[in-house]
């Protein structure tokens, strides 16, 4: 049987598919010609990730498909409620990324509360005349342990980060409207293992107790924090978005940034990509990253072996 990986997959993937006897493709074939390949070659399995769209007239069109996997979570390229109707499998890998979103965030904590975000901008332009002036501008760090984290959207991700919180010593406040509490277990090199029970509280709570707050809520209609939740937070609280543009009000960040409400912040989405607004991309008062939470070696190794896992399961 055959794969077309048209976005690209891991090499731990291609390995357990042909392990599993499956042919694996991974020739990149333009939108325009891709019915035609797939029929002229008789694909059974078409992955992508997000740069390839699979819509109604592919799917009509291409009648030796039998599974649809998305690399990866969101799933807005692919018509998957019609793939299905017409008897097709689809699948994603909603999990393989979350460790990597979450060490991000931390990257981004632990960056802004020493204000690396700022010695690595001014580092190579004055570390040399002006040490002990940038020496005494970044004197006052914090610590993230004993701090607490307010983790707003406790799923996936959201977990995941709360576990990098633990292991660091905070204390972790959680909201969820649909999440009463969880589970979550820490596992150490060792085999060892300790397990925490975390009781979501009320987002009042949460904004209102968190030293650093960060969202990993999925897209919705409106912003989940705006002036009003800012205005609520602690005076010089730190925030990162590491999940999708537009749940936080970017104008009303960086107003709360220059009145000092929120001292710093973290940026991983955009509302506007792949151009953020220059106010952000200028403000010193940021760390920014290009959406690159998922990105890591590690999640396209995991992506790659649950795509094969569960294409192995679906059709052998
Ligand atoms: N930065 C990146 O590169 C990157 C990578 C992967 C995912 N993401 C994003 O991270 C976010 C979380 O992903 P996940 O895999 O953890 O999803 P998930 O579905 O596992 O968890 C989301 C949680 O948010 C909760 N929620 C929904 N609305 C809420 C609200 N208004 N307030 C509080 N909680 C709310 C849901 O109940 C759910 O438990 C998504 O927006 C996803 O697109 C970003």
């Amino acid at each position: 049987m055959k794969v077309l990986a048209n976005d690209g997959i891991s090499q731990s993937g291609i390995d357990a598919l042909e392990k599993d006897g499956f042919e694996v493709i991974t020739t990149t074939v333009a939108q325009e010609q891709l019915i035609n390949y797939i029929n002229e070659n008789q694909i059974d399995v078409l992955l992508v990730r997000s740069a390839t769209t699979v819509r109604k007239d592919l799917i009509d069109a291409c009648p030796s498909l039998k599974v649809i996997g998305r690399g990866g979570v969101g799933m807005d390229n692919i018509d998957v409620a019609y793939a299905r109707e017409k008897g097709l499998k689809v699948i994603n890998t909603p999990a393989a990324s979350s460790h990597s979103v979450a060490e991000l965030v931390f990257g981004h904590l632990y960056g802004l509360s020493r204000f690396l975000h700022n010695s690595n901008r001014e580092m190579p332009l004055e570390g040399d005349k002006n040490f002990k002036g940038l020496k005494k501008a970044y004197a006052k760090g914090t610590e993230l342990k004993g701090k607490t984290l307010g983790v707003l959207g406790f799923g996936r991700i959201g977990q995941a980060t709360a576990k990098v919180a633990l292991g660091a010593g905070m204390k972790v406040v959680a909201f969820d409207p649909f999440l009463e509490k969880a589970d979550l277990e820490l596992e150490f090199f060792d085999g060892q293992k300790v397990s925490f029970e975390i009781k979501t509280i009320s987002k009042e709570d949460v904004l209102k107790q968190a030293d650093f707050l960060t969202l990993h809520v999925p897209a919705q209609d409106g912003y989940v924090i705006g002036e009003a939740e800012l205005n609520s937070m602690k005076d010089g609280a730190i925030l990162v978005n590491a999940a999708r543009g537009g749940v936080v009000d970017e104008i009303a960040l960086v107003k709360a940034i220059e009145s000092g409400k929120i001292s710093r912040a973290a940026l991983d989405v955009y509302e506007k990509e792949p151009q953020p607004e220059m106010g952000l991309l200028m403000n010193p008062a940021l760390s920014l990253t290009p959406h690159t939470g998922a990105a890591t070696n590690e999640a396209q190794d995991r992506i790659g072996t649950e795509l094969a896992q569960q294409i192995a399961s679906i059709l052998l």
